[in-house]
């Protein structure tokens, strides 16, 4: 039976360029409608025009909605779903006091499947259509995250979390065992449908050297992998890494001197940086992925990201969930654009809502499919109510001009602002 397309009519929000190279409003366009067909974005264009082409169509009229690409949060940890927002603790406390310990109950497949599910509902109804998350040490909880995306048909990424020291009996494996759990999961699950493995060494002080570099070795024999971790979050971590690394010339060097810095790298916070280290990330290409709400919430530092974006770095934008505080990625971008103030740069909404979908979808290597609404892509399409409470609906009421109507939603907005979610072309 051939499907019929589906035209969403509103104002559908795309890309031309990145809103960090020139004129922030110019690099996007406005469309009419969109049109659906068979998973992808067939068409953009006036609803006259759409319907003229695909006159079978089924037309959802969302007058002044926003219909943008649905959000890609380049960087959370779905096991901390029920831990979110736990009180008082800086990183390593935090992780000691809190993360680890809910993470020794993954142990359990029934509730990794529990909490899989219970995120990928919480996401969902946020406007989150892709992923990119850390699972636990233990197989099965990448087993159950791709499991559940695989039924909703989602675009997802996740990986085993690699640890062999500095964390708790039953929470760690070996150089060994990562590397064969990894390798075993990677080979079952990479490139099955829309799911990718991501190679994940947690960060460098709970892996040893010869973790490290077992997880580069893989990464190796697997390049078009992503390999996900964390890099210079909070200074009390750095030095604790120097301690821990005699060696190594920066955070970054204990990676890259085990074969973990490359182009299809994704290096969480990226806060405190020296400046050899933003170098290397800048000529490797790697990605940075700024977690903002994250970073005030464990009180990690200020992302530098006009600085960053100007030299030309790659960067993604994430809740960081359950160091984040938010499953929203338009808390996200309000609380990027409140770091961005305390930077003294503010950050153009276009910029905001590029770097919430296909500013996340290039970090993971996966603009050509996501992040955007262009003919060919994959449709992951959200529709945004811009004016979903009385507080947001009265500031947009007086509004000159798109960025002016879509800034109050950033700011005041969550899951009550996302009026439709639609995954590889059906509505969810
Ligand atoms: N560094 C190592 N592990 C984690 C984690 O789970 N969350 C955050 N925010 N930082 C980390
Ligand atoms: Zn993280």
């Amino acid at each position: 039976m051939a499907q019929h397309g589906i035209i969403l009519t509103g104002q559908v929000l795309s890309y031309d360029r990145s809103p960090f190279a020139d004129d922030p409003a110019a690099a996007a366009t406005l469309n009419e409608a969109v049109l659906l067909e068979r998973g992808l974005i067939a068409a953009t264009g006036s609803r006259a025009a759409l319907i003229a082409k695909a006159p079978e169509a089924e037309i959802h009229d969302h007058s002044n909605a926003l219909i943008c690409a649905g959000f890609v949060d380049a960087h959370v940890h779905y096991p901390q779903t029920a831990m979110i927002a736990s009180w008082g603790k800086r990183l390593i406390d935090w992780l000691n006091s809190y993360t680890f310990p809910e993470e020794m109950r993954f142990i359990d497949p029934d509730y990794a499947t529990l909490i899989a599910e219970r995120y990928l509902d919480l996401t969902l109804a946020n406007g989150t259509t892709t992923a990119c998350s850390f699972a636990t040490i233990h197989p099965a909880s990448v087993e159950a995250f791709f499991t559940a995306a695989q039924a909703r048909g989602q675009r997802m990424i996740t990986g085993k979390t690699c640890m062999d020291r500095n964390a708790p009996e039953g929470l760690r494996d070996t150089a060994q065992s990562a590397y064969d759990d990894s390798k075993a999961l990677l080979e079952k699950w990479h490139g099955v449908d829309r799911l990718s493995y991501a190679i994940t060494p947690r960060f460098s002080p709970t892996s040893t050297p010869e973790q490290l570099e077992a997880m580069g070795a893989l990464w190796a024999e697997n390049p078009d992998c992503l390999m996900q971790t964390h890099l210079s979050e909070q200074t009390d971590e750095i030095a604790w890494v120097r301690s821990l690394y005699p060696s190594a010339r920066d955070y970054l060097d204990t990676y890259e001197m085990h074969g973990l810095l490359g182009e299809r790298g994704l290096y969480g916070h990226a806060i405190h940086l020296e400046p050899r280290e933003r170098d290397r990330l800048r000529e490797v290409n790697a990605a940075l992925i700024h977690c903002p709400t994250s970073n005030t919430f464990i009180g990690s530092g200020l992302f530098d990201m006009a600085g960053l974006t100007a030299g030309g770095h790659r960067v993604g934008l994430a809740t960081d969930t359950g160091g984040g505080s938010s499953f929203s990625m338009l808390r996200t971008m309000a609380a990027a654009y409140e770091i961005g103030q305390l930077n003294g740069a503010a950050l153009h909404p276009s910029q905001l809502m590029y770097l919430a979908t296909a500013g996340s979808a290039k970090a993971l290597h996966m603009g050509d499919k996501i992040g955007n609404i262009k003919p060919g892509m994959e449709a992951d399409v959200i529709v945004l109510d811009l004016a979903s409470t009385p507080a947001i609906a009265q500031r947009h009421a007086h509004a000159d001009d798109i960025w002016e109507a879509i800034f109050p939603t950033i700011m005041m907005g969550d899951d009550r602002a996302i009026r439709e979610v639609w995954i590889n072309g059906k509505r969810i």
